[in-house]
């Protein structure tokens, strides 16, 4: 197979903890298989730009084949001239005891610029990730400032939420990872949403399917177990992962944050190959989520697009826990509104 042309990744707060996690992952082909290169644009503002140079000189240490080129810039429209995939990272992380809806003020300001930037000098296909937090509502904002890209091609990560329900199913079964699927995160990736094990499938080692609530009422001790399981432990454990994180760690999530960007736009652009994941991306009414707000959802990825998994039974509780979430997300928006980001 013959070398691909580049495809251009823009990484914005490169010079921070998750850039410094993402870029090098990038450059070494995990986002989208070792025979495609990639040109790197980092940016960051001028307290940033230094860091963002010394990961630059570090990648270009790593001798990375892959590597096309990297740029670092503190120029927005220059960052996402002929962007194919744009990462936005840069933002104010939080703190203990606030939420991540605290830091809508401060940081949304920033995607509304980038969104426009985006607009103007992006390529046709470009394909939006938001990390930067409140990621779901800061994707509005740049997709509202981005009239001429697909409102579906902004997205917020989600993924790291599904990741981490992975990783308490797998320890509290004594499985691999890889034999769990079809777990959902509905919602805002904030301490409202909702993972949900309804769907999710254990495989065993002789290829054999059963449901995963099944496979967890044996492991507990009982059905009457489970349901006391997952709200006593693992909806608080998965939606307060980030807080406990920042507790444990000192400061936020960096490098499962920079696993799951990577995961997002690999599955993004290669496909989800049968199996479905979770992603924020525009609603467009389904699971009667309003239309326009950017949602958690169970997704696949076919020819380069997020597509929600449609016809899914939810149940009643799980109803009420992303009615709630969704009535966050409204207000979210409501917010930018009224401080005129949208
Ligand atoms: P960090 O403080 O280490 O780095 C942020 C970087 O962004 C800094 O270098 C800063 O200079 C830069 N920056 C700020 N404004 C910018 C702008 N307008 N343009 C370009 N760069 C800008 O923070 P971090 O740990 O890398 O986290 C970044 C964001 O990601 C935070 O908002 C954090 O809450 C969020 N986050 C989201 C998830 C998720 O699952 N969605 C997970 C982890 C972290
Ligand atoms: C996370 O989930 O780790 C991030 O969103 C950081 C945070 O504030 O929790």
């Amino acid at each position: 197979m013959g070398i691909k042309e580049p495809v251009t990744v823009t990484v914005t707060g490169a010079g921070g903890q998750i850039g410094y996690a993402l870029l090098f992952r990038i450059a070494s082909g995990a986002m989208f298989g070792p025979a495609t290169p990639v040109r790197l644009r980092l940016l960051e503002i001028p307290a940033g730009l230094k860091s963002a140079e010394g990961t630059a000189l570090e990648l270009q240490d790593c001798a990375f084949s892959n590597l096309d080129s990297v740029e670092v810039t503190g120029n927005a429209e220059r960052a996402f001239d002929g962007t194919n995939v744009a990462l936005l990272v840069g933002a104010r992380p939080r703190g203990p005891g606030m939420e991540r809806g605290d830091l809508l003020a401060a940081n949304g300001a920033i995607f509304g610029p980038q969104g426009a930037a985006i607009n103007v000098g992006a390529a046709d296909d470009v394909r939006v990730l938001v990390v930067g937090n409140p990621a779901n509502t800061n994707a509005l904002i740049a997709a509202a400032h981005a009239p001429d890209v697909p409102a579906e091609r902004f997205t917020a990560m989600t993924r790291l939420d599904h990741n981490r329900a992975l990783g308490l199913l797998a320890g509290t079964l004594d499985v691999g990872v890889a034999s769990i699927g079809n777990v959902i995160i509905w919602g805002n990736h904030s301490a409202t949403q909702v993972p949900d094990i309804s769907h999710a499938i254990l495989t065993g080692a002789d290829g054999s399917q059963r449901p995963l609530p099944d496979a967890l009422a044996e492991a507990l001790g009982g059905t009457d177990k489970v349901a006391a399981w997952l709200e006593g432990t693992f909806i608080p454990r998965v939606a307060g992962r980030g807080a406990e994180i920042i507790e444990v760690r000192g400061s936020s999530s960096a490098a499962s944050a920079a696993a799951a960007a990577i995961d997002h736009v690999h599955d993004w652009v290669l496909g989800t190959s049968g199996s479905w994941t979770s992603a924020a991306v525009l609603s467009d009414g389904s699971y009667g989520v309003p239309r326009g707000l950017v949602s958690s959802f169970p997704v696949h990825s076919r020819n380069g697009a997020w597509e929600i998994q449609q016809g899914l039974s939810v149940a009643a509780d799980v109803r009420a826990r992303i009615d709630s979430s969704l009535k966050e997300l409204e207000a979210e928006r409501d917010m930018v509104k009224s401080l005129g980001l949208i």
